[in-house]
């Protein structure tokens, strides 16, 4: 099948090589998505332990579409409806992009939705309710200029919801693209990984689920499984060697890997996702302000993302902390490596360091960067 996952922007390039390493083909990065093939069995699997889509869409009809009549009739010939949406099934549509004739995505998709519900009539003389939260099927429908692209969403919810970040703390990262930085960082698991403003604790989840291999998306039902052509054995193969995975995933040995959150609510969340991920005895939560954090002894890697106000000017308590950021590092960790994501140019130079490298990151729309400093 072709297919689509949808990733955050500045993460194409990463989220492809994790879809090759987790055996999809052809896999091409596009603009906040990458294009891939697979059968259903990699299907399933990229939904167990792809850490950076926010979804998977399997595309099931591209066809011509000039405006509202054409996109009424593709839909209703793209699919053998009759076996994959009866009246019983809920359903949701979403759309992306636009073309000259349908330029407004709420009228493509009532557009879509009529469509269906007409065969529906036709066929059963009933039809499906629309859910927008938790729908039984959800229906992507992306326009182009040249046609249109029906696609089925596997995922359901969104794929970053892991199920074990019940609390979250001041702006949490979310878990994709706290996956994506830490890939982009290249930590190997062989020297230490702190998080000084660690908040709930998602870089360091992240980064030890992906080094153990862990499958993130045990915990969670997919769309698909609601799919015509799902193949519960085959989906329970893929399950079940997910779970053998995580449970004997426990046996690599990490060195320390600290998070520190002065906020004593915020510390306990962080702990109790932890623990929920079920990686207590692996990373360890400091409350206490970073000021007062002993670093390993071994050098390592420093990433984190500290408050960033959007205003510059008048961000006064932010540029000191920045500067005590640096100022510590500075003094404290001489051969490690920091890596501080920031939204907020102004802020960074705060820290009185020049950045080896920066990579543009979208962080839920905010234009940021993922810098790496070396520390001499
Ligand atoms: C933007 S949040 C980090 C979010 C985190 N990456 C997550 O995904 O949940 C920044 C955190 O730094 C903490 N913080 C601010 N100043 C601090 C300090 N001096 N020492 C330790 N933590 C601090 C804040 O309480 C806040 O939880």
């Amino acid at each position: 099948m072709l297919a689509i996952a949808v990733v955050p922007q500045g993460l194409e390039v990463e989220a492809s090589n994790e879809l090759v390493a987790l055996g999809a083909q052809g896999v091409r990065p596009l603009r906040r998505s990458v294009a891939f093939e697979a059968d259903l069995s990699c299907f399933y699997r990229l939904h167990l332990f792809a850490r950076l889509p926010f979804r998977l869409l399997r595309q099931v009809a591209s066809f011509q579409c000039d405006g509202p009549k054409s996109l009424y009739r593709g839909i209703q010939s793209a699919l053998d409806w009759e076996r994959w949406l009866h009246p019983s099934m809920s359903f949701r549509v979403d759309v992306s992009g636009h073309s000259d004739a349908l330029t407004h995505s709420h009228f493509t998709a009532l557009q879509v939705k009529n469509a269906l519900v007409d065969l529906q009539r036709n066929i059963w003389s009933d039809r499906s309710h629309i859910d927008l939260k938790k729908p039984d099927m959800c229906f992507h429908l992306h326009l182009n200029q040249s046609g249109a692209v029906l696609s089925l969403d596997g995922s359901g919810g969104s794929l970053h919801r892991r199920g074990y970040r019940a609390a979250m703390g001041l702006a949490p990262l979310k878990e994709n693209l706290a996956a994506g930085l830490i890939r982009i960082t290249g930590w190997d698991g062989k020297v230490p990984l702190v998080d000084p403003l660690c908040g709930s604790g998602t870089l360091l989840i992240e980064a030890v689920g992906a080094f153990m291999g862990l499958a993130p998306g045990v915990r969670r039902s997919f769309s698909f499984e609601n799919w015509y052509d799902f193949d519960p054995v085959l989906w329970d193969k893929e399950k079940q060697r997910a779970n053998t995975i995580n449970q004997s995933s426990n046996r690599k040995k990490l060195p320390l890997i600290i998070g520190c959150e002065q906020k004593i609510n915020i510390a306990k969340q962080a702990q109790a996702n932890i623990e929920a991920a079920g990686l207590q005895n692996i990373i360890k939560i400091k409350n206490s302000n970073f000021h007062d954090l002993v670093l390993p002894n071994q050098p390592g890697f420093i990433v984190c993302n500290p408050p960033y106000g959007k205003r510059i000017g008048v961000d006064q308590n932010l540029q000191l902390l920045y500067k005590e950021l640096g100022d510590f590092i500075k003094k404290n960790a001489s051969g490690w490596q920091l890596w501080l994501l920031n939204g907020n140019q102004e802020l960074s130079s705060s820290l009185g360091m020049k950045a080896a490298r920066r990579y543009p990151i979208s962080n839920g729309g905010i234009d940021c960067r993922w810098l790496q400093y070396q520390i001499y």
